[in-house]
């Protein structure tokens, strides 16, 4: 059972990496990373690269890049999957969003390719905040967003990636599809304050209008395609419909979600959050 072959994609980011090393620890051996910077390099935009990377491979764990909500996902997943089919893959386990549709379709499809497969839907990541696009103006002591009002129940990846493995590892999770959230409800306001009050800092939050965030991006000059997806997730997947929480992480690991208080409680020890030279700078 341990000699497994498994391709983790995206396996140095967020989700893949603790995936990686839970596996390793358990004594799996046999883990392909699936990165631009690996050798074979795995590029979701150049399908050329795929089928030297799923070669040899049984088991797949497709975090997607950059959303499965972008218009193109559905039809690279289809052709992904057909192919990793072809190349013997028999089970897939997909990182998929909570209440997007379009990501929902790709659930469908992965699905319908391999029935052995398990979905794996997440409310947004804790590790957002430490690991990703909250950071930065975190560090910079003023957090601007849009949906302040909005009550999302943030999951931790160290859950996910628990969740993760053990659909890997035990059969008995094929064809189900989960649906993974924090055990509490907050606002990105209430999270930031938390993280304010954890390590020390005086750190503002602004509310904004989707029109202002999307007027904000374009100033910073970011491409459009990934102001259209910023825009996507707070208009679409923060208006209200994802404001639940599910108990799936309790249900599968036998132990509770980590609340957003424990992430914090630990994050803020690291020190990520106290990076002082740009934060001081920019504050002042
Ligand atoms: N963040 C959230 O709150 C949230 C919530 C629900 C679902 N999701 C979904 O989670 C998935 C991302 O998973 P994650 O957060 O674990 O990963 P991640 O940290 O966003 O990134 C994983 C890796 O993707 C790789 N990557 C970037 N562009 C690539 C490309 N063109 N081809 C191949 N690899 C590429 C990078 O690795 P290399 O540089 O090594 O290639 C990166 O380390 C997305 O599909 C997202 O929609 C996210």
């Amino acid at each position: 059972m341990k000699q497994t072959k498994i391709l983790i994609l995206g396996g140095k980011g967020k989700t893949g990496s603790r995936v990686v090393q839970r596996l390793q620890n358990l004594g799996y051996s046999n883990i392909r990373i699936g990165s631009r910077s690996e050798s074979p390099a795995f590029d979701w935009e150049n399908s050329e690269t795929w089928a030297e990377v799923l070669k040899d491979m049984e088991t797949v764990y497709i975090t997607f890049q950059p959303d499965l909500a972008i218009p193109s996902a559905v039809d690279t997943i289809k052709q992904f999957t057909a192919l990793a089919v072809e190349l013997g893959i028999s089970k897939m386990v997909l990182l998929s969003g909570r209440g997007e549709k379009e990501a929902q379709l790709c659930e469908e499809v992965v699905l319908k390719a391999a029935p052995n497969s398990t979905i794996v839907r997440a409310s947004w990541f804790n590790q957002n905040f430490s690991e990703s696009f909250f950071l930065d103006p975190i560090l910079a002591g003023h957090v601007s967003l849009p949906r302040a009002e909005a009550l999302e129940p943030f999951t931790d990846a160290n859950d996910i990636a628990d969740v993760v493995v053990q659909t890997i590892i035990d059969d008995k999770h094929n064809g189900q599809t989960y649906e993974l959230t924090g055990p509490r409800l907050l606002t990105l306001p209430k999270a930031i304050s938390e993280i304010s009050k954890a390590c020390g800092r005086n750190i503002q939050f602004q509310s904004l209008t989707l029109d202002e965030n999307v007027n904000l991006l374009r100033s910073y000059q970011l491409p459009e395609d990934h102001i259209w997806l910023f825009n996507y997730l707070f208009e679409e997947v923060l208006d209200g419909r994802n404001a639940t929480i599910s108990n799936d992480i309790e249900k599968i690991l036998g132990r509770k979600a980590t609340d957003f208080s424990e992430f914090v409680k630990i994050t803020a020890a690291t020190g990520v959050w106290n990076k002082p030279v740009f934060s001081e700078e920019v504050a002042h």
